[in-house]
């Protein structure tokens, strides 16, 4: 990536001061999708190291990997499978708990979503502790996904997530830290 567009997809994202607690900031990408040609660019990005590669399916963690997930699998001609928050999916589910940043939650999938061996690429917009991304591939795990690999516009390197995911064997991708 060329330090003009790392610079360009920076300037984009707006850091908000305790939120949503006392003690965080927030890295909030709705400016960068609100800005055509960053959000064009940022998914072309993730997308470009995986163009001519065999992706079935693209993972998307709620709810912001939902926007760019599905750009995403639009533009890989891959099949789109929502990781949401628990009590949302009608059919099936499999569930983990997990722990982020400033919380704890559960997220389920649907048992259908993936068959085994399918090849999958997560995505979310931020991995800070990693505990969300690292439930969702032991989600896709259980149901046999092959995961080619994590993608996220930012990094929290501080907060040790991409270390995190590595350890699982997982090829971590992302843009700006
Ligand atoms: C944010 C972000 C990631 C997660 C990263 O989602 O979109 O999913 O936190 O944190 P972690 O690496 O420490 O686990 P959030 O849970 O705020 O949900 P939202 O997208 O529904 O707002
Ligand atoms: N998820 C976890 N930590 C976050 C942060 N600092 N900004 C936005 N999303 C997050």
């Amino acid at each position: 990536m060329t330090a003009s567009l790392k610079q360009e997809l920076e300037a984009s994202i707006r850091a908000i001061k305790d939120y949503p607690k006392p003690g965080i900031v927030f890295r909030d990408i709705t400016t960068l999708l609100g800005q055509p040609r960053a959000f064009r660019r940022a998914v072309d990005e993730l997308v470009h190291p995986f163009a001519g590669n065999r992706v079935e399916k693209v993972a998307g963690i709620e709810a912001r990997g939902f926007i760019l997930g599905g750009a995403i699998a639009h533009q890989l001609s891959a099949g789109f499978v929502p990781i949401r928050k628990k009590g949302k999916l009608p059919h099936d589910t499999v569930r983990i708990a997990y722990s982020l940043e400033y919380g704890v939650d559960e997220m389920e999938m649907h048992r259908d979503a993936v068959t085994a061996g399918e090849k999958v690429i997560l995505v979310d917009d931020l991995i800070a502790t990693g505990g969300t991304a690292e439930a969702a591939c032991r989600l896709l795990r259980q149901m046999g996904a092959d995961i080619v690999a994590a993608c996220f516009v930012i990094d929290l390197p501080e907060l040790g997530g991409r270390k995190k995911l590595e350890a699982l064997g997982v090829d971590v991708r992302t843009l700006v830290e």
